[in-house]
């Protein structure tokens, strides 16, 4: 059984909480796309870890993990994050987690470019996460990229930096800012290249042997599907492809072998960095953050709050071939009075059903929103969906019913345990 977990909104849906509930039953865990600007959180015996890279299997034991070819690999930060899972009692070892020779290289030059851009871009910026993410795919685009495979032999990975390292700098300089230290840059990556040396392979017959023996594989989807490079909000998206395709593009195994696909949603919307956010709402997001919640986990911004917006995860369901949606973040609305879903846009004396691509037409959108009443109760003790108030139930099967795809299990905590099926699949 292969199950894909796409983020369905912006990102920060909790990816990292279901993916941690869904491994035990898995064999490999598979990141496929993005790099260090996806931040899962994952409370595991009351401990927390925030992965960036690292697939969240790494926390079960016996379970395979693969960063596959689809994902853009910063070395140094990568060592740096296996180093302190390994200080949190993680056990990282080449058995357990396997680097594609196909993924592409994050040098830090990239990020330094990834902020220059953004400055250059003033009021219109991105609001990137500077991981050097955007420079890199591009880089991977215009073929000039440098690959893990790169890394086996010290020897041709001298010659290959120097000549990167050139021609990055050149780019930043182009940008108005300072160039990188060429010694320096090159030894930092050296470094790491030596650690991650025994953890690179081609990824791609390993998983698809796997396929073939039965094992159960599960896709760790980074970023959400609106912030997809082809279905997002262009230009306010990542570089990838965070849908479901980007699952089999990323890793090398094919649509055909995809058994179930999964999208991950908060109980209401959050989003951070620049770009269009309909039901966007000041109210909510006050009362979130004075609870402490939804900064982000990669870059510690507070993150954009609004309600649930059912155009965004209808058009989510349809390009991804959501066969159930995880909802995760259902205690945050405990205590409102009452709840807003939106179900469609008025732009102009148009009724939209899908979200338009220009940013002029995102402007003009408004909201339409149905209110239900709120179960003003606490939930997160609650251990089944029988527990749940009636309000909390007919809220997740109204969410399901305007998305078009049922919930078929609620998050009430972010702890291992606070995962409630609903039996609505
Ligand atoms: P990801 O990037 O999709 O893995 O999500 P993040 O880890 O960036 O953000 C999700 C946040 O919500 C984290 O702080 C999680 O610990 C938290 N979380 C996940 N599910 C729940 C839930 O059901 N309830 C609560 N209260 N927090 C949750
Ligand atoms: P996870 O996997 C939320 C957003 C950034 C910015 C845009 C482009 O934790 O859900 P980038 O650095 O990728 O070029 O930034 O994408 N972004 C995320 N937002 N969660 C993420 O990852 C994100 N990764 C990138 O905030 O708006
Ligand atoms: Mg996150």
């Amino acid at each position: 059984m292969n199950t894909l977990v796409i983020g369905s909104q912006w990102g920060d849906e909790g990816k990292g909480k279901v993916i941690d509930f869904l491994t035990e039953t898995a064999d490999f865990v598979v990141r496929s796309q993005g790099g260090s600007n996806a931040g899962h959180t994952v409370i595991a015996a009351g401990k927390k870890y925030v992965l960036h890279l690292v697939p969240s299997g790494i926390l079960w034991p016996g379970k395979v993990n693969v960063i596959a070819n689809g994902v853009v690999i910063n070395p140094t930060m990568l060592v740096e994050e296996i180093r302190g899972l390994q200080q949190q009692g993680v056990t990282i070892t080449p058995q357990n987690l396997l680097i594609s020779d196909r993924a592409h290289v994050v040098l830090p030059i990239h990020k330094q470019i990834d902020a220059a851009q953004e400055e250059a871009l003033g009021e219109h910026k991105i609001g990137t996460t500077k991981q050097g993410i955007g420079p890199t795919y591009a880089d991977k685009a215009r073929r000039i990229g440098i690959r893990m495979a790169d890394f086996i032999d010290p020897k041709h990975l001298v010659e290959v930096l120097t000549v990167r390292i050139k021609t990055a700098n050149e780019e930043l300089v182009r940008l108005g800012w300072p160039a990188a230290d060429p010694q320096e840059t090159l030894e930092a990556v050296m470094a790491a290249a030596d650690v991650l040396r025994p953890h690179i392979t081609n990824t791609i017959p390993v998983l698809n042997e796997a396929v073939k023996a039965g094992k159960n594989i599960l896709f760790e989807g980074a970023q959400g599907a609106m912030l997809d490079i082809d279905f997002g909000t262009y230009p306010f998206v990542t570089s990838s492809n965070t849908s479901a395709g980007g699952c089999c593009t990323g890793s090398g195994v094919a649509p055909t072998r995809i058994d179930r696909t999964i999208g991950v949603c908060k109980a209401y919307t959050t989003r951070v960095g620049e770009g269009p956010f309909a039901t966007e709402d000041a109210e909510i997001a006050d009362y979130l953050h004075g609870l402490g919640r939804e900064f982000g986990a990669t870059t510690g911004r507070p993150r954009r709050c609004g309600w649930t917006d059912g155009v965004v995860l209808r058009f989510s369901a349809m390009f991804n071939g959501f066969d159930e949606m995880a909802m995760t973040n259902l205690d945050g609305l405990d205590h409102m009075k009452t709840i807003k879903i939106c179900t469609a846009y008025k732009m102009g004396d148009q009724i939209l059903s899908y979200p338009p691509a220009l940013m002029s037409d995102w402007a003009k959108c408004e909201p339409i929103y149905e209110e239900l009443p709120g179960w003003q109760q606490d939930t997160t003790g609650c251990t089944a969906w029988e527990q749940l108030p009636e309000a909390c139930r007919a809220y997740v099967k109204r969410f399901g019913e305007v998305v078009g795809c049922p919930v078929s299990s609620v998050g009430v905590g972010p702890d291992r345990e606070q995962t409630i099926p609903t039996g609505l699949v």
